[in-house]
Protein backbone atom coordinates (compact mmCIF):
# COMPACT_ATOMS: atom_id res chain seq x y z
CA UNK A 1 0.00 0.00 0.00
CA UNK A 2 1.23 3.29 -0.65
CA UNK A 3 1.82 5.75 2.32
CA UNK A 4 -0.68 8.21 2.72
CA UNK A 5 -0.49 10.53 6.34
CA UNK A 6 -2.51 12.17 8.08
CA UNK A 7 -3.31 15.65 6.87
CA UNK A 8 -2.35 18.47 9.06
CA UNK A 9 -0.34 21.04 10.19
CA UNK A 10 3.29 20.88 10.85
CA UNK A 11 4.73 22.13 14.04
CA UNK A 12 3.89 22.19 17.28
CA UNK A 13 0.35 23.39 19.36
CA UNK A 14 1.11 25.78 22.30
CA UNK A 15 -0.34 25.86 24.90
CA UNK A 16 -1.60 29.68 26.80
CA UNK A 17 -0.20 27.99 30.27
CA UNK A 18 -1.67 26.37 32.97
CA UNK A 19 -3.57 28.16 35.19
CA UNK A 20 -5.65 30.03 32.14
CA UNK A 21 -9.12 30.00 31.78
CA UNK A 22 -10.57 28.95 28.11
CA UNK A 23 -13.46 30.37 27.07
CA UNK A 24 -16.26 28.62 25.66
CA UNK A 25 -19.27 29.23 23.63
CA UNK A 26 -22.22 27.08 23.87
CA UNK A 27 -24.43 27.18 20.22
CA UNK A 28 -28.27 25.98 21.70
CA UNK A 29 -29.57 25.39 25.18
CA UNK A 30 -32.25 22.67 24.38
CA UNK A 31 -32.26 18.96 25.60
CA UNK A 32 -28.40 18.42 25.44
CA UNK A 33 -27.12 22.18 25.66
CA UNK A 34 -28.76 22.78 28.92
CA UNK A 35 -27.53 19.85 30.77
CA UNK A 36 -23.63 20.51 29.70
CA UNK A 37 -24.17 24.09 31.41
CA UNK A 38 -25.39 22.19 34.28
CA UNK A 39 -22.74 20.19 34.34
CA UNK A 40 -20.27 22.93 33.44
CA UNK A 41 -21.12 25.10 36.54
CA UNK A 42 -21.88 21.92 38.89
CA UNK A 43 -18.24 20.54 37.91
CA UNK A 44 -16.59 23.33 37.87
CA UNK A 45 -13.80 22.60 40.37
CA UNK A 46 -13.50 19.04 38.79
CA UNK A 47 -13.35 20.06 35.57
CA UNK A 48 -10.88 22.62 36.19
CA UNK A 49 -8.51 20.43 37.75
CA UNK A 50 -8.44 18.03 35.13
CA UNK A 51 -8.18 20.64 32.59
CA UNK A 52 -5.36 22.38 34.36
CA UNK A 53 -7.65 26.05 33.72
CA UNK A 54 -11.17 26.87 34.83
CA UNK A 55 -13.34 26.63 31.56
CA UNK A 56 -15.08 29.92 31.35
CA UNK A 57 -18.20 30.11 29.32
CA UNK A 58 -18.74 32.95 27.22
CA UNK A 59 -21.88 33.03 26.51
CA UNK A 60 -25.50 30.79 25.15
CA UNK A 61 -26.64 30.87 21.59
CA UNK A 62 -30.69 29.55 21.07
CA UNK A 63 -33.33 30.65 18.39
CA UNK A 64 -35.25 32.41 20.75
CA UNK A 65 -33.31 34.47 23.49
CA UNK A 66 -36.91 35.69 25.13
CA UNK A 67 -37.73 32.27 25.91
CA UNK A 68 -34.29 31.74 27.96
CA UNK A 69 -34.24 35.01 29.48
CA UNK A 70 -34.12 34.92 33.56
CA UNK A 71 -33.48 31.02 33.28
CA UNK A 72 -31.18 29.98 36.08
CA UNK A 73 -27.52 29.61 35.08
CA UNK A 74 -27.25 31.98 32.48
CA UNK A 75 -26.47 34.72 35.00
CA UNK A 76 -23.49 36.70 33.18
CA UNK A 77 -23.30 35.12 30.31
CA UNK A 78 -24.12 36.78 26.81
CA UNK A 79 -27.63 35.07 25.59
CA UNK A 80 -28.40 36.11 22.26
CA UNK A 81 -29.56 34.73 18.70
CA UNK A 82 -26.34 35.75 16.87
CA UNK A 83 -24.56 32.52 17.48
CA UNK A 84 -21.65 34.34 14.42
CA UNK A 85 -20.62 36.87 16.59
CA UNK A 86 -20.64 34.95 19.79
CA UNK A 87 -17.87 32.44 18.04
CA UNK A 88 -16.32 36.10 16.57
CA UNK A 89 -15.76 37.16 20.56
CA UNK A 90 -11.50 37.42 20.96
CA UNK A 91 -12.01 35.54 24.13
CA UNK A 92 -14.01 31.84 23.02
CA UNK A 93 -11.56 29.82 21.96
CA UNK A 94 -13.72 26.44 21.88
CA UNK A 95 -17.30 26.31 20.61
CA UNK A 96 -19.70 23.71 21.57
CA UNK A 97 -22.39 23.08 18.52
CA UNK A 98 -25.39 21.29 20.04
CA UNK A 99 -28.17 23.06 17.67
CA UNK A 100 -28.35 20.19 15.15
CA UNK A 101 -29.28 20.18 11.46
CA UNK A 102 -26.72 20.31 8.73
CA UNK A 103 -26.43 23.85 6.53
CA UNK A 104 -26.50 26.34 9.14
CA UNK A 105 -24.45 24.51 11.95
CA UNK A 106 -21.90 23.55 8.89
CA UNK A 107 -21.51 27.34 8.56
CA UNK A 108 -21.26 28.10 12.24
CA UNK A 109 -18.22 25.09 12.97
CA UNK A 110 -16.51 26.17 9.87
CA UNK A 111 -16.47 29.87 11.30
CA UNK A 112 -15.34 28.45 14.57
CA UNK A 113 -12.19 26.25 12.99
CA UNK A 114 -11.30 28.71 10.18
CA UNK A 115 -10.74 31.29 12.92
CA UNK A 116 -8.62 29.05 15.49
CA UNK A 117 -11.23 27.62 17.48
CA UNK A 118 -11.51 23.99 18.71
CA UNK A 119 -14.75 22.71 18.05
CA UNK A 120 -16.91 20.14 20.04
CA UNK A 121 -20.26 18.98 18.36
CA UNK A 122 -22.97 16.30 19.37
CA UNK A 123 -24.09 16.64 15.46
CA UNK A 124 -23.98 13.58 13.54
CA UNK A 125 -26.44 14.57 10.59
CA UNK A 126 -23.13 17.54 10.20
CA UNK A 127 -20.39 15.14 10.70
CA UNK A 128 -21.66 12.40 8.77
CA UNK A 129 -22.48 14.79 5.40
CA UNK A 130 -19.16 16.97 5.47
CA UNK A 131 -16.45 15.31 7.91
CA UNK A 132 -13.69 15.86 5.05
CA UNK A 133 -14.62 19.64 4.77
CA UNK A 134 -14.48 19.71 8.62
CA UNK A 135 -11.36 17.89 9.49
CA UNK A 136 -9.63 19.44 6.79
CA UNK A 137 -10.56 23.00 8.28
CA UNK A 138 -9.85 21.74 11.98
CA UNK A 139 -5.97 20.40 10.13
CA UNK A 140 -5.44 23.18 8.30
CA UNK A 141 -6.41 25.65 11.66
CA UNK A 142 -4.37 23.11 13.69
CA UNK A 143 -7.15 22.94 16.30
CA UNK A 144 -9.53 19.83 17.31
CA UNK A 145 -12.47 18.73 15.92
CA UNK A 146 -14.13 16.43 18.99
CA UNK A 147 -17.67 14.62 18.40
CA UNK A 148 -18.03 12.03 20.40
CA UNK A 149 -22.01 12.60 21.58
CA UNK A 150 -22.67 12.28 17.91
CA UNK A 151 -22.90 8.28 17.84
CA UNK A 152 -24.17 6.43 20.96
CA UNK A 153 -24.98 9.94 23.47
CA UNK A 154 -22.55 8.13 26.67
CA UNK A 155 -21.01 5.53 25.37
CA UNK A 156 -17.46 6.04 23.94
CA UNK A 157 -17.48 4.88 21.12
CA UNK A 158 -16.02 7.20 18.78
CA UNK A 159 -12.74 7.70 21.25
CA UNK A 160 -12.32 4.25 21.49
CA UNK A 161 -11.69 3.57 17.61
CA UNK A 162 -9.78 6.85 17.37
CA UNK A 163 -7.55 6.29 20.09
CA UNK A 164 -7.61 2.72 21.91
CA UNK A 165 -8.35 0.53 18.59
CA UNK A 166 -5.86 2.66 16.62
CA UNK A 167 -3.31 0.14 16.22
CA UNK A 168 -5.92 -2.83 15.25
CA UNK A 169 -7.43 -3.85 12.05
CA UNK A 170 -11.36 -3.51 12.68
CA UNK A 171 -13.13 -6.08 10.44
CA UNK A 172 -17.07 -5.17 11.60
CA UNK A 173 -19.09 -2.72 13.80
CA UNK A 174 -22.77 -3.84 14.48
CA UNK A 175 -25.75 -2.73 16.87
CA UNK A 176 -27.97 -0.75 18.05
CA UNK A 177 -27.68 3.21 18.17
CA UNK A 178 -30.04 4.61 17.72
CA UNK A 179 -32.26 5.33 21.16
CA UNK A 180 -35.43 6.48 19.79
CA UNK A 181 -36.24 3.52 17.81
CA UNK A 182 -35.08 0.95 20.63
CA UNK A 183 -37.57 2.57 23.06
CA UNK A 184 -40.13 2.47 19.90
CA UNK A 185 -39.69 -1.47 19.74
CA UNK A 186 -39.07 -2.36 23.05
CA UNK A 187 -42.45 -0.87 24.24
CA UNK A 188 -44.43 -2.18 21.52
CA UNK A 189 -42.73 -5.55 21.93
CA UNK A 190 -42.99 -5.78 25.81
CA UNK A 191 -45.91 -3.54 27.04
CA UNK A 192 -47.90 -3.34 23.66
CA UNK A 193 -47.81 0.30 23.43
CA UNK A 194 -49.17 1.77 19.73
CA UNK A 195 -45.98 2.79 17.79
CA UNK A 196 -47.93 6.64 17.62
CA UNK A 197 -47.86 6.73 21.66
CA UNK A 198 -44.16 5.43 21.52
CA UNK A 199 -42.66 7.62 19.67
CA UNK A 200 -44.48 10.14 21.66
CA UNK A 201 -43.07 8.90 24.58
CA UNK A 202 -39.55 8.95 23.27
CA UNK A 203 -40.10 12.45 22.17
CA UNK A 204 -41.05 13.47 25.32
CA UNK A 205 -38.08 12.27 26.90
CA UNK A 206 -35.80 14.08 24.74
CA UNK A 207 -34.51 11.17 23.03
CA UNK A 208 -36.00 11.79 19.69
CA UNK A 209 -34.41 14.78 17.09
CA UNK A 210 -36.20 17.88 16.33
CA UNK A 211 -37.68 16.03 13.49
CA UNK A 212 -38.20 12.35 14.55
CA UNK A 213 -38.50 11.41 10.86
CA UNK A 214 -34.45 10.91 11.17
CA UNK A 215 -34.86 8.32 14.08
CA UNK A 216 -37.72 6.37 12.99
CA UNK A 217 -36.92 6.26 8.81
CA UNK A 218 -32.89 5.15 10.13
CA UNK A 219 -31.45 8.51 8.82
CA UNK A 220 -29.92 9.01 12.32
CA UNK A 221 -28.66 5.61 12.65
CA UNK A 222 -27.33 6.09 8.54
CA UNK A 223 -25.68 9.12 10.32
CA UNK A 224 -23.72 7.19 13.18
CA UNK A 225 -23.11 4.36 10.80
CA UNK A 226 -21.22 6.66 8.54
CA UNK A 227 -19.34 7.97 11.23
CA UNK A 228 -18.05 4.51 12.65
CA UNK A 229 -17.12 2.79 9.32
CA UNK A 230 -15.12 6.00 8.37
CA UNK A 231 -13.55 6.00 12.08
CA UNK A 232 -13.02 1.89 11.89
CA UNK A 233 -12.40 1.39 8.66
CA UNK A 234 -10.00 4.69 7.79
CA UNK A 235 -12.15 4.96 4.74
CA UNK A 236 -14.37 7.97 4.45
CA UNK A 237 -17.99 6.56 4.67
CA UNK A 238 -20.46 9.28 4.09
CA UNK A 239 -24.86 9.17 5.08
CA UNK A 240 -25.31 9.00 1.49
CA UNK A 241 -22.74 6.05 1.18
CA UNK A 242 -25.28 3.96 3.91
CA UNK A 243 -28.17 1.87 2.79
CA UNK A 244 -30.97 2.82 5.12
CA UNK A 245 -34.70 1.58 6.05
CA UNK A 246 -36.05 2.59 9.19
CA UNK A 247 -38.56 0.86 11.40
CA UNK A 248 -41.62 2.63 9.83
CA UNK A 249 -42.88 -0.28 8.07
CA UNK A 250 -42.87 -2.87 11.28
CA UNK A 251 -46.36 -3.40 12.16
CA UNK A 252 -47.51 -4.94 15.54
CA UNK A 253 -48.01 -8.48 13.71
CA UNK A 254 -44.48 -8.00 12.76
CA UNK A 255 -43.63 -7.82 16.35
CA UNK A 256 -45.82 -10.37 17.61
CA UNK A 257 -44.46 -13.38 15.09
CA UNK A 258 -41.26 -12.34 16.18
CA UNK A 259 -41.94 -12.60 19.55
CA UNK A 260 -43.28 -16.54 18.65
CA UNK A 261 -40.08 -17.73 16.87
CA UNK A 262 -38.49 -16.20 20.27
CA UNK A 263 -36.62 -13.39 18.68
CA UNK A 264 -36.40 -9.74 18.88
CA UNK A 265 -36.73 -7.17 16.30
CA UNK A 266 -34.14 -4.37 16.31
CA UNK A 267 -32.85 -1.52 14.13
CA UNK A 268 -29.55 -2.66 13.47
CA UNK A 269 -26.37 -0.46 12.00
CA UNK A 270 -24.08 -2.57 10.47
CA UNK A 271 -19.97 -1.74 9.05
CA UNK A 272 -18.22 -4.59 7.35
CA UNK A 273 -14.64 -4.61 5.80
CA UNK A 274 -15.13 -6.91 3.10
CA UNK A 275 -13.02 -9.48 1.96
CA UNK A 276 -11.84 -11.90 -0.96
CA UNK A 277 -10.66 -15.54 -0.27
CA UNK A 278 -6.90 -14.19 0.13
CA UNK A 279 -8.09 -12.15 3.06
CA UNK A 280 -7.38 -8.83 1.06
CA UNK A 281 -9.81 -6.18 1.82
CA UNK A 282 -12.16 -5.81 -0.77
CA UNK A 283 -14.60 -2.64 0.19
CA UNK A 284 -16.38 -1.52 3.11
CA UNK A 285 -20.49 -1.80 3.14
CA UNK A 286 -22.12 0.38 5.90
CA UNK A 287 -25.99 -0.24 6.25
CA UNK A 288 -29.02 0.24 8.58
CA UNK A 289 -32.49 -1.62 8.69
CA UNK A 290 -34.80 -3.63 11.01
CA UNK A 291 -33.27 -7.31 11.94
CA UNK A 292 -34.73 -9.89 13.83
CA UNK A 293 -32.06 -11.25 16.46
CA UNK A 294 -32.21 -14.39 18.53
CA UNK A 295 -33.52 -13.83 22.14
CA UNK A 296 -30.39 -15.41 23.52
CA UNK A 297 -28.27 -12.97 21.62
CA UNK A 298 -27.39 -9.84 23.67
CA UNK A 299 -28.59 -7.23 21.60
CA UNK A 300 -32.11 -8.58 21.91
CA UNK A 301 -31.93 -8.15 25.90
CA UNK A 302 -31.08 -3.83 25.31
CA UNK A 303 -34.19 -2.46 25.84
CA UNK A 304 -35.50 0.96 26.93
CA UNK A 305 -33.35 3.39 24.83
CA UNK A 306 -30.26 1.65 25.69
CA UNK A 307 -27.49 1.47 22.43
CA UNK A 308 -24.99 -1.90 22.24
CA UNK A 309 -22.02 -1.89 20.00
CA UNK A 310 -20.39 -5.00 18.79
CA UNK A 311 -16.95 -3.95 17.37
CA UNK A 312 -14.59 -7.05 16.02
CA UNK A 313 -10.93 -6.32 15.76
CA UNK A 314 -8.42 -8.76 14.53
CA UNK A 315 -6.01 -8.40 17.46
CA UNK A 316 -8.45 -7.58 20.28
CA UNK A 317 -11.29 -9.86 19.16
CA UNK A 318 -14.83 -9.15 20.32
CA UNK A 319 -16.02 -6.23 22.27
CA UNK A 320 -18.95 -5.31 23.08
CA UNK A 321 -19.90 -1.64 24.25
CA UNK A 322 -23.84 -0.73 26.37
CA UNK A 323 -25.09 2.23 27.71
CA UNK A 324 -27.26 5.11 27.55
CA UNK A 325 -27.44 6.16 24.06
CA UNK A 326 -29.57 8.74 23.95
CA UNK A 327 -30.89 11.80 26.45
CA UNK A 328 -29.74 15.20 27.78
CA UNK A 329 -27.12 13.90 30.74
CA UNK A 330 -26.11 10.68 28.77
CA UNK A 331 -24.93 13.11 25.64
CA UNK A 332 -23.73 15.97 27.79
CA UNK A 333 -21.25 13.39 29.67
CA UNK A 334 -19.50 12.78 26.30
CA UNK A 335 -20.13 16.71 24.95
CA UNK A 336 -17.74 17.49 28.79
CA UNK A 337 -15.49 14.57 27.92
CA UNK A 338 -14.45 16.10 24.24
CA UNK A 339 -14.93 19.56 26.25
CA UNK A 340 -12.11 18.25 28.40
CA UNK A 341 -9.79 17.36 25.94
CA UNK A 342 -10.15 20.68 23.60
CA UNK A 343 -9.34 22.72 26.67
CA UNK A 344 -6.48 20.74 27.70
CA UNK A 345 -5.28 20.79 24.64
CA UNK A 346 -5.69 24.92 24.86
CA UNK A 347 -3.84 24.62 28.20
CA UNK A 348 -1.00 22.82 27.66
CA UNK A 349 -0.57 22.50 23.81
CA UNK A 350 -1.34 19.46 21.08
CA UNK A 351 -4.13 18.48 19.67
CA UNK A 352 -5.98 14.98 19.72
CA UNK A 353 -5.68 13.20 16.79
CA UNK A 354 -7.45 13.66 13.74
CA UNK A 355 -10.14 11.31 11.81
CA UNK A 356 -7.08 9.12 8.76
CA UNK A 357 -9.29 8.28 5.77
CA UNK A 358 -5.97 6.49 4.58
CA UNK A 359 -7.38 3.30 3.65
CA UNK A 360 -9.71 4.74 0.77
CA UNK A 361 -11.17 1.21 0.68
CA UNK A 362 -14.11 1.52 -1.88
CA UNK A 363 -17.78 1.69 -0.60
CA UNK A 364 -19.32 -1.64 -1.77
CA UNK A 365 -23.20 -1.37 -2.70
CA UNK A 366 -25.43 -3.23 -0.55
CA UNK A 367 -26.94 -5.39 -2.98
CA UNK A 368 -23.52 -7.15 -3.40
CA UNK A 369 -23.38 -7.93 0.65
CA UNK A 370 -24.38 -11.25 1.67
CA UNK A 371 -27.29 -11.10 3.91
CA UNK A 372 -30.34 -13.32 5.38
CA UNK A 373 -34.35 -13.05 4.88
CA UNK A 374 -36.91 -14.00 6.88
CA UNK A 375 -39.91 -13.75 4.46
CA UNK A 376 -43.59 -13.92 5.35
CA UNK A 377 -46.41 -14.88 2.81
CA UNK A 378 -49.63 -15.40 2.20
CA UNK A 379 -49.65 -18.21 -0.47
CA UNK A 380 -52.91 -20.13 -2.31
CA UNK A 381 -53.31 -23.66 -0.12
CA UNK A 382 -53.00 -25.85 -2.74
CA UNK A 383 -51.14 -29.44 -2.94
CA UNK A 384 -47.35 -28.51 -5.30
CA UNK A 385 -47.53 -25.21 -3.78
CA UNK A 386 -44.46 -25.42 -1.55
CA UNK A 387 -42.61 -26.84 -4.15
CA UNK A 388 -43.27 -24.36 -6.90
CA UNK A 389 -41.90 -21.51 -4.69
CA UNK A 390 -39.30 -23.95 -3.63
CA UNK A 391 -38.27 -23.75 -7.09
CA UNK A 392 -37.90 -19.68 -7.27
CA UNK A 393 -35.15 -20.20 -4.58
CA UNK A 394 -33.19 -22.95 -5.93
CA UNK A 395 -33.40 -21.02 -9.43
CA UNK A 396 -31.63 -17.83 -7.90
CA UNK A 397 -29.56 -20.49 -6.51
CA UNK A 398 -30.50 -19.35 -2.60
CA UNK A 399 -30.82 -22.14 -0.47
CA UNK A 400 -33.23 -22.13 2.33
CA UNK A 401 -32.37 -22.96 5.48
CA UNK A 402 -36.04 -23.26 7.13
CA UNK A 403 -39.62 -23.57 6.06
CA UNK A 404 -42.96 -23.12 8.08
CA UNK A 405 -46.70 -23.36 6.81
CA UNK A 406 -49.19 -22.49 8.91
CA UNK A 407 -53.04 -22.95 8.16
CA UNK A 408 -55.15 -19.31 7.75
CA UNK A 409 -58.44 -18.11 6.83
CA UNK A 410 -58.45 -17.76 2.79
CA UNK A 411 -55.32 -19.15 2.09
CA UNK A 412 -51.83 -20.41 3.96
CA UNK A 413 -49.33 -18.71 5.78
CA UNK A 414 -45.47 -19.94 4.66
CA UNK A 415 -42.61 -18.16 6.72
CA UNK A 416 -39.34 -19.21 4.36
CA UNK A 417 -36.15 -18.34 5.74
CA UNK A 418 -32.90 -18.09 3.94
CA UNK A 419 -28.96 -19.06 3.93
CA UNK A 420 -26.92 -15.82 3.59
CA UNK A 421 -27.11 -14.83 -0.32
CA UNK A 422 -26.38 -11.78 -1.74
CA UNK A 423 -28.28 -8.81 -1.13
CA UNK A 424 -29.53 -8.13 -4.75
CA UNK A 425 -30.46 -11.97 -5.29
CA UNK A 426 -32.73 -11.54 -2.19
CA UNK A 427 -34.26 -8.69 -3.47
CA UNK A 428 -35.33 -10.61 -7.05
CA UNK A 429 -36.65 -13.45 -5.48
CA UNK A 430 -38.84 -10.77 -3.07
CA UNK A 431 -40.02 -9.65 -6.61
CA UNK A 432 -41.03 -12.40 -8.04
CA UNK A 433 -42.68 -13.94 -5.51
CA UNK A 434 -44.90 -10.54 -5.05
CA UNK A 435 -46.24 -11.22 -8.91
CA UNK A 436 -45.98 -15.56 -8.66
CA UNK A 437 -49.90 -16.81 -8.81
CA UNK A 438 -49.60 -18.79 -5.97
CA UNK A 439 -48.38 -15.45 -3.54
CA UNK A 440 -51.53 -13.97 -2.35
CA UNK A 441 -49.38 -11.43 -0.37
CA UNK A 442 -45.61 -10.77 0.59
CA UNK A 443 -46.60 -9.37 4.02
CA UNK A 444 -43.21 -8.91 5.46
CA UNK A 445 -39.41 -9.42 4.67
CA UNK A 446 -37.09 -9.24 7.76
CA UNK A 447 -33.68 -9.73 7.09
CA UNK A 448 -31.41 -11.37 9.76
CA UNK A 449 -28.24 -10.05 10.85
CA UNK A 450 -26.81 -9.83 14.19
P1 LIG B 1 -33.00 20.65 20.85
O1 LIG B 1 -33.94 20.80 19.71
O2 LIG B 1 -33.53 20.25 22.18
O3 LIG B 1 -32.19 22.03 21.07
C1 LIG B 1 -31.70 22.77 20.00
C2 LIG B 1 -31.18 24.11 20.53
O4 LIG B 1 -30.63 24.84 19.44
C3 LIG B 1 -32.27 25.01 21.14
O5 LIG B 1 -31.80 25.63 22.31
C4 LIG B 1 -32.54 26.04 20.06
O6 LIG B 1 -32.94 27.31 20.53
C5 LIG B 1 -31.15 26.16 19.45
N1 LIG B 1 -31.20 26.70 18.10
C6 LIG B 1 -31.98 26.32 17.07
N2 LIG B 1 -31.75 27.08 15.98
C7 LIG B 1 -30.79 27.97 16.36
C8 LIG B 1 -30.14 29.04 15.70
N3 LIG B 1 -30.43 29.36 14.42
N4 LIG B 1 -29.23 29.77 16.38
C9 LIG B 1 -28.94 29.48 17.68
N5 LIG B 1 -29.53 28.47 18.36
C10 LIG B 1 -30.45 27.73 17.71
O7 LIG B 1 -31.88 19.64 20.35
P2 LIG B 1 -31.03 18.58 21.22
O8 LIG B 1 -30.43 19.28 22.36
O9 LIG B 1 -31.82 17.36 21.43
O10 LIG B 1 -29.91 18.17 20.15
C11 LIG B 1 -28.82 19.03 19.85
C12 LIG B 1 -27.82 18.26 19.01
O11 LIG B 1 -27.35 17.13 19.75
C13 LIG B 1 -28.37 17.68 17.69
O12 LIG B 1 -27.36 17.72 16.72
C14 LIG B 1 -28.69 16.24 18.05
O13 LIG B 1 -28.65 15.39 16.94
C15 LIG B 1 -27.55 15.94 19.01
N6 LIG B 1 -27.79 14.86 19.91
C16 LIG B 1 -28.94 14.81 20.65
C17 LIG B 1 -29.16 13.78 21.55
C18 LIG B 1 -30.40 13.68 22.35
O14 LIG B 1 -30.60 12.63 22.99
N7 LIG B 1 -31.25 14.70 22.37
C19 LIG B 1 -28.17 12.71 21.70
C20 LIG B 1 -26.97 12.85 20.89
C21 LIG B 1 -26.82 13.88 20.02
P3 LIG B 1 -34.30 27.55 21.35
O15 LIG B 1 -34.08 26.91 22.70
O16 LIG B 1 -34.43 29.03 21.42
O17 LIG B 1 -35.37 26.87 20.55
N1 LIG C 1 -32.26 10.82 18.39
C1 LIG C 1 -31.10 10.12 18.77
C2 LIG C 1 -31.47 8.72 19.25
C3 LIG C 1 -30.35 10.85 19.85
O1 LIG C 1 -32.65 8.49 19.50
O2 LIG C 1 -30.59 7.87 19.34
C4 LIG C 1 -29.01 10.22 20.19
O3 LIG C 1 -28.12 10.38 19.15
Amino acid sequence: MTARYAEGRNGNYPGKGIGQEVGVAILGKGTVGSEVLRLISEFSENLENRIGGPIAVRGVAVSDVSKHQGSPGLENLQLTDDARSLIDRDDVEVVVELIGGIDYPRELVLQALNAGKSVVTANKALVAAHADELSRAANEAGVDLYYEAAVAAAIPVVGMLRRSLAGDQIQRISGIVNGTTNFILDAMATTGMSYEDALAEATRLGYAEADPTADVEGHDAASKAAILASMGFHTRVTYDDVYCEGITKITADDIAAARQSNETIKLLAICERLVDDTGATTGVNARVHPALVPNDHPLASVDKSYNAIFVEAEAAGRLMFYGNGAGGAPTASAVLGDLVGAARNKIHGGRAPADNPYADYPVVEFGEVLTRYHINMTVNDRVGVLSDLAREFAEAGVSLSAVRQEESGDGAHLIVVTHEAAEKDLRRIVENLSEHRDVQAVDSVIRLDA
